[in-house]
């Protein structure tokens, strides 16, 4: 069955999403004046890093989903950036924060007949390369990422098997079953679609991403990755000084793309040689 299905979906593309709404409400007063997924980790706005993954796995085509009050500051951003580097950048609104399978509904006409991978815009992660290899060898159902840490009961829980084979997942469980958060990158198959509009708020009235974990993870269609080296959530104070920090210390943004690298660079460049030619057409007036 899944072999016939990966037959079918061979030849897809792989299109990227990153969910960057929500009010960021616990990083206020931060977030007064600008999104989350703007503030800086490691040199560059929060949104690079995700940005990155979907670059680093070759996705080309990316749709970045805010906020109605961001709406238009990321593409303003991002889209000169990269165009001529051969990434499609393009900009969804999410008019409020009602859950995260919305990236779906609202990034169906985009995903198409394609295959898709979701990251947070606020999640941030050492290990690349685990996520960059799973997308390109990526064939049908869902993959997601786990970490091992602490505080399980803040995220999705999964439980697996000596195999490594997913056996359960929950969203922020009271007494979760193990410490294996599942974090904030998804891939999967068209499928994902119609899943996402199947699916009916829960109790805190959210669509809930755990619902679509299920859908594959009953189909026998779920696969899990354990990822290594550090991962975040820069959704409070602390965790975005600390990732700040991490990314920094670590040289992050050195270790982008090339693409994304020379991106960057030619940007830095252009500005600098626009701050200068204002400066000189300012002292030409006076
Ligand atoms: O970070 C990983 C965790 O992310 C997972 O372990 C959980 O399973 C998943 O539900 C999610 O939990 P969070 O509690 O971190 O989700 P939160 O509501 O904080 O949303 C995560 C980011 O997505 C945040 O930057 C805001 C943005 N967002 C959230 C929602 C609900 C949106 O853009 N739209 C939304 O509708």
């Amino acid at each position: 069955m899944v072999n016939n299905k990966a037959q079918k979906n061979k030849g897809k593309k792989m299109k990227g999403i990153i969910l960057a709404g929500g009010t960021g409400s616990r990083l206020w007063p931060l977030t007064a004046q600008t999104s989350k997924q703007m503030l800086p980790v490691g040199g560059v706005p929060m949104i690079f890093h995700p940005l990155n993954v979907l670059i680093k796995a070759g996705i080309t085509d990316i749709l970045v989903i805010v906020s109605p009050e961001h709406s238009g500051k990321f593409m303003n951003m991002l889209e000169p950036l990269l165009r001529s580097h051969g990434i499609n950048i393009l900009s969804g609104i999410q008019e409020v924060p009602a859950g995260l399978p919305e990236a779906f509904t609202i990034g169906a006409p985009f995903i198409g007949s394609d295959n898709v991978t979701l990251i947070l815009g606020d999640n941030i992660f050492q290990d690349t390369n685990t996520i960059t290899n799973a997308i390109r060898q990526f064939k049908v159902g869902g993959h997601v990422f786990a970490k091992e840490v602490e505080d399980p009961e803040r995220f999705g829980v999964a439980t697996v098997d000596n195999n490594n084979v997913v056996t359960n997942i929950v969203e922020k469980p009271e007494k979760p079953e193990s410490n294996l958060a599942v974090t904030g990158a998804y891939i999967y198959d068209n499928e994902v679609i119609e899943a996402a509009r199947k699916l009916k708020a829960s109790d805190r009235g959210e669509l809930e991403i755990v619902d679509l974990h299920n859908f594959y993870l009953k189909k026998g269609e779920l696969q899990l990755s354990k990822l290594s080296g550090a991962w975040f959530d820069a959704g409070t104070k602390e965790s975005l000084r600390e990732v700040d920090a991490f990314a920094a210390d670590n040289n992050f943004v050195d270790n982008f793309d090339p693409i994304l690298v020379n991106a960057l660079e030619k940007g830095f460049a252009h500005n600098k040689a626009m701050g200068k030619a204002q400066l000189l057409a300012c002292k030409d007036v006076n």
